[in-house]
């Protein structure tokens, strides 16, 4: 397997400088509608990707969540920031929990799936993971049909240190499931010195109907799109749900 990009590895302690809790609000709220609108009495919830608990922390008001990420560096940070929810180390791909929830939640980190059957892979756990009457809710950064080549900037100013980033997400082979997202950051670190450094990461890209199908075949039913609003920041404005019958 392709190694996790260094922002999970080496620099995991710099997530809040670069993706702050607060900037996630909005689109937690979405979600949170979304799983309660599909499953009424949804309370217990896992999330496959959960990096460094940004979604958990405005979403852990309305369930209790049990949160799954390959990284122990960032899932070190989502501990200091949701020290109620369970945390336990997995691949998204293979993690098997033994137990069921009222809905599974996979975010942005399914972008690290790039092949179909990677994919497939993940919706299968989640599947595994859904009791009966429960839902899935996934929600790539893109999908085919609405990827742009795109550039973003951002960061923030953390006590004794602060991070900027450049990000440039482009699709050097239109034909393959892959795009390319490459970041760069400027580090100013505790003693004063400032570095930077280049991170690719490559992500997958697959047309909605290969969402659906895939949805499907893993065994859910209703699989519909959602259309997401109220957050300019994400590149992508669309979410997929699937419910597991009773
Ligand atoms: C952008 S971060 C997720 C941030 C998250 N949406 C939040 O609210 O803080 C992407 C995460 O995907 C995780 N990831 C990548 N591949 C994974 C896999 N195969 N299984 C589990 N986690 C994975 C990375 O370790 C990283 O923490």
């Amino acid at each position: 397997m392709r190694p996790l990009p260094r922002l999970y590895r080496d620099f995991a302690e710099w997530w809040p400088l670069l993706s702050a809790p607060e900037e996630y609000a909005d689109e937690a709220a979405e979600y949170t509608r979304l799983i309660l609108e599909t499953v009424p009495d949804a309370r217990e919830v896992l999330e496959l990707g959960s990096g460094g608990g940004n979604n958990a922390s405005h979403m852990k008001a309305s369930f209790e969540l049990t949160l799954v990420d390959l990284s122990p560096g960032m899932l070190e940070v989502s501990r200091r920031l949701n020290p109620e929810c369970e945390h336990v180390q997995g691949d998204m791909r293979s993690v098997r929990l033994g137990r069921t929830f009222d809905a599974v939640f996979v975010h942005d980190a399914i972008a690290y799936m790039t092949t179909e059957e990677d994919l497939r892979t993940v919706f299968a756990t989640a599947f595994e993971h859904t009791r009966p009457g429960g839902a899935a809710l996934l929600v790539p950064d893109a999908v085919t049909e609405t990827f742009e080549p795109t550039t973003d900037h951002g960061g923030h100013d953390g006590e004794d240190r602060a991070l900027r980033y450049l990000e440039w997400t482009w699709d050097p082979d239109p034909v393959d499931t892959t795009v390319r997202m490459d970041l760069t950051y400027v580090f100013h670190e505790p003693d004063g010195s400032v570095h930077t450094e280049l991170d690719e990461h490559l992500c997958g890209l697959f047309p909605r109907a290969g969402w659906i199908r895939g949805i499907e075949d893993a065994g859910f039913e209703r699989v519909r799109m959602v259309a997401l609003t109220g957050d300019e920041r994400r590149i992508g404005s669309e979410g997929f749900l699937g419910v597991r019958a009773d």
